[in-house]
């Protein structure tokens, strides 16, 4: 069975790397407790199961900051996107820019059953081909935020009207290891990523390893 415990994710937050426009303020001292359930193996986030809506998840996003990781080193113009397949799961399509190169990824995405404890909605599994297994049992893609303005069933795509700090997601990985901050538009303002990012803090992101993605000058979006 699963227990739902209070995970405390220390006191160390770093600032965010690549905004030089802005320094943050000294590490604060205050440390952030988050809510996550532990699975005797791993910690995961608690998803936004109230406002995730897989119907409207689908789509391209953009991935304007995120922890450094392996897989995405020295890309730009990072992308995902999304799109159901026949059989309920979920077709993963990534993408970025590396050295003037288009790179691309696919793979699937399936959601993990409530059932299992992990939350309602919002919980996947993320396995791409040839890549191992995921080494956590539950999912190790966890949607913890979302906002997305179009939520009024209007058709008109009116993507040069949303003003407000909607259209963002925050994903996080098993054992909060790998942000991902996700916009539907590829340039938001700069202080909305800020403002974002200070969210994904307080769900118990570790920024000191969190940079801004370059999503300027993009030759394949
Ligand atoms: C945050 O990440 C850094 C770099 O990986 C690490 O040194 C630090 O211990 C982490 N902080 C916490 C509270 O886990
Ligand atoms: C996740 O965190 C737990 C608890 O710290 C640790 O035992 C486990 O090895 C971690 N798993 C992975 C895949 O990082
Ligand atoms: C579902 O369909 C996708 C796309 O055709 C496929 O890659 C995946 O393996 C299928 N998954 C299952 C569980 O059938």
């Amino acid at each position: 069975m699963l227990t739902s415990t209070l995970l405390l994710l220390g006191a160390s937050l770093g600032s965010v790397v690549a905004s030089p426009l802005r320094r943050r303020q000294a590490p604060s001292q205050t440390p952030v407790v988050t809510d996550a359930t532990y699975d005797g193996q791993c910690y995961y986030p608690k998803p936004d199961e109230d406002d995730f809506e897989l119907d409207e998840y689908v789509g391209r996003w953009y991935q304007v900051a995120g922890t450094v990781a392996p897989f995405t080193a020295g890309c730009k113009c990072i992308f995902a996107e999304y799109s159901l397949n026949a059989n309920g799961t979920v077709r993963v399509f990534n993408g970025c820019e590396l050295d003037g190169q288009e790179i691309t990824i696919e793979g699937t995405a399936t959601a993990v059953n409530e059932d299992l404890g992990y939350g309602e909605d919002g919980v996947f599994r993320v396995q791409f081909p040839g890549q191992p297994e995921p080494e956590c049992p539950g999912p190790n893609y966890i949607v913890q935020d979302i906002e997305q303005d179009d939520d009024d069933d209007d058709d008109d795509d009116d993507d040069d009207d949303d003003s407000n700090d909607g259209n963002f997601a925050i994903v996080q990985a098993s054992n909060f290891s790998t942000l991902f901050l996700l916009s539907r538009q590829q340039n938001p303002p700069s202080s909305q990523i800020d403002a974002w990012l200070e969210r994904a803090r307080l769900l118990g992101t570790n920024m000191t390893d969190v940079i801004r993605i370059d999503q300027t000058n993009c030759q394949f979006t």
